[in-house]
């Protein structure tokens, strides 16, 4: 009877073939209407023109700076490009600390402590007078007019300064500069790291065109034919679209397949109602979705000895990264219960069973989400090319994709099932989206030359 019980509760959490095809042709309605002109100011899928026209082409040289903001690390960097028959990209990085309460206070703050790292990045590489191009990796939604101007539509994942929403995150980072007045940079690109994570892997594979990020949220880029951006002037060639569809969903057309585990996980973010799609898939929210269900199961006494443990209460407590060890395949029960008893959780033997179980029901739900939106993304690009066979790579990144036993086999095997004409190859990006950010800064900056 326990097991019936059990299974009920992760019962809602599956979902079957035809669900699937049916979110995939969903997501490839709302990503029309994001491109469409009268859709577009209702689409929850805001399919943002990022005014990148290429992926890299090799020829791309120079000494740049790139920041990376929106991700687990905040980064900054010295990315330094060679072209020519010996193209070479050396990198030079340092990872940050963003405080809860910095990412949480007001904009002016985010921005001093940005610029704050910054200064002891070019102090501690000695080039604190070079006034060197920079590409900002921004990795939240923004509406651009140029490469170098993206305003916030609004914050998502673990972010909320004030004053940030509706504002030019360029112009607050140059700002953050002139205050402290201590060094000059030529800020050229804003860019999103679903865009980054395209171009590093477009630099070793022309056929990349779609960038994928599964992490602390989760988001997709891909290269769309101008003539159907109906908001951006021209019909020649192709631009990279941010689709944003982490939104998908927040006009209420996947509720049906949303759980109570995932009404509370939404009502206690810091985004309620937004980001519904994401919220089911990503990093950030995968543990607290399962800790949602071991309340509940706790509370219909199946596990725990039916006790509610002050840690269990915590929330936040199951990162990503102890999903990824539970769910390890060759990992002994005893094992588990050490890595729950490493958060707090005496369990038995029995409970760690089931705590296993409940972790796997929530991340193939998330992988075959996201494999179900990819679907879509490749369909549209093979109907867009007119061809009866795709092929096509795809660059990954984030620590839902790369660290989590299954995540991505999962979602690999979906995006064959629901896209059966496409041959989609995926492509780790080894390096972060640094570096794709400075690919994008040194073609803007050589544009900008030539045009001068
Ligand atoms: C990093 C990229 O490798 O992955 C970032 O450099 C990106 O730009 C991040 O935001 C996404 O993964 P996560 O798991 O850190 O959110
Ligand atoms: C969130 C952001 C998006 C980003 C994604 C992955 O969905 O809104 O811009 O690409 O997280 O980091």
């Amino acid at each position: 009877a326990q097991r019936r019980r059990l299974h009920t509760a992760l019962a809602a959490l599956l979902l079957p073939p035809a669900i699937l095809w049916e979110l995939r042709d969903k997501m490839r309605a709302e990503l029309e209407h994001g491109l469409k002109r009268e859709t577009q100011a209702q689409a929850t899928v805001k399919m943002l023109p990022t005014f990148v026209r290429g992926t890299p082409d090799g020829t791309e040289k120079g000494k740049f700076l790139a920041l990376d903001l929106g991700g687990t690390n905040f980064r900054v960097l010295l990315v330094k490009i060679k072209s020519g028959r010996r193209r070479s990209v050396q990198m030079y990085n340092k990872i940050f600390a963003i405080p809860l309460e910095i990412m949480q206070g007001t904009g002016e703050e985010l921005f001093d402590h940005i610029v704050q790292c910054l200064a002891d990045f070019l102090e501690y590489m000695g080039i604190k007078g070079a006034r060197l191009p920079l590409g900002f990796t921004f990795s939240f939604p923004c509406r651009q007019a140029s490469i170098d101007k993206g305003t916030l539509v609004g914050w998502t994942k673990g972010f909320k300064a004030t004053d940030c929403e509706g504002e030019d995150v360029v112009d607050m980072l140059r700002e953050a500069i002139r205050r402290r007045n201590e060094f000059d940079l030529d800020i050229v690109a804003v860019v999103n790291d679903t865009v980054g994570t395209m171009m590093t892997c477009g630099y070793e594979d022309p056929n990349c065109e779609i960038g994928l990020i599964a992490g602390t949220g989760t988001n997709v880029c891909y290269m769309e034919d101008m003539k159907n951006i109906e908001i951006v002037e021209g019909n020649e060639g192709k631009m990279c679209i941010n689709t944003e569809w982490g939104a998908f969903g927040d006009n209420g057309c996947i509720d049906y397949i949303r759980t109570k585990y995932d009404r509370e996980v939404d009502e206690g973010s810091l985004n309620p109602g937004k980001q519904r799609y994401e919220k089911m898939t990503s990093g950030m929210y995968l543990g607290e979705i399962v800790r949602q269900i071991l309340i509940d199961l706790t509370k219909q006494g199946l596990l725990f000895r039916g006790h509610i443990s002050e840690s269990l209460r915590k929330k936040g407590i199951f990162e990503t990264k102890f999903l990824s060890q539970i769910e390890r395949d060759r990992l002994a029960l005893p094992q588990v219960r050490h890595v729950l008893r490493q958060l707090g959780l005496d369990s038995t033997c029995e409970d760690s069973i089931i705590v296993k179980e409940v972790c796997a029901a929530v991340s193939t739900r998330a992988a075959r989400l996201c494999g179900a939106g990819l679907a879509a993304v490749v369909e549209k690009k093979r109907e867009n090319q007119g061809v009866e066979r795709l092929q096509i790579t795809v660059g990954a990144d984030g620590t839902l994709y790369k660290l989590h036993p299954h995540f991505s086999r999962i979602l690999q095997e979906t995006v064959k099932e629901l896209a059966p004409q496409c041959d989609v190859s995926f492509m780790l990006s080894e390096d972060g989206s640094g570096k794709g950010a400075a690919l994008i800064t040194a073609v803007a900056k050589r544009l900008h030359n030539v045009g001068q």
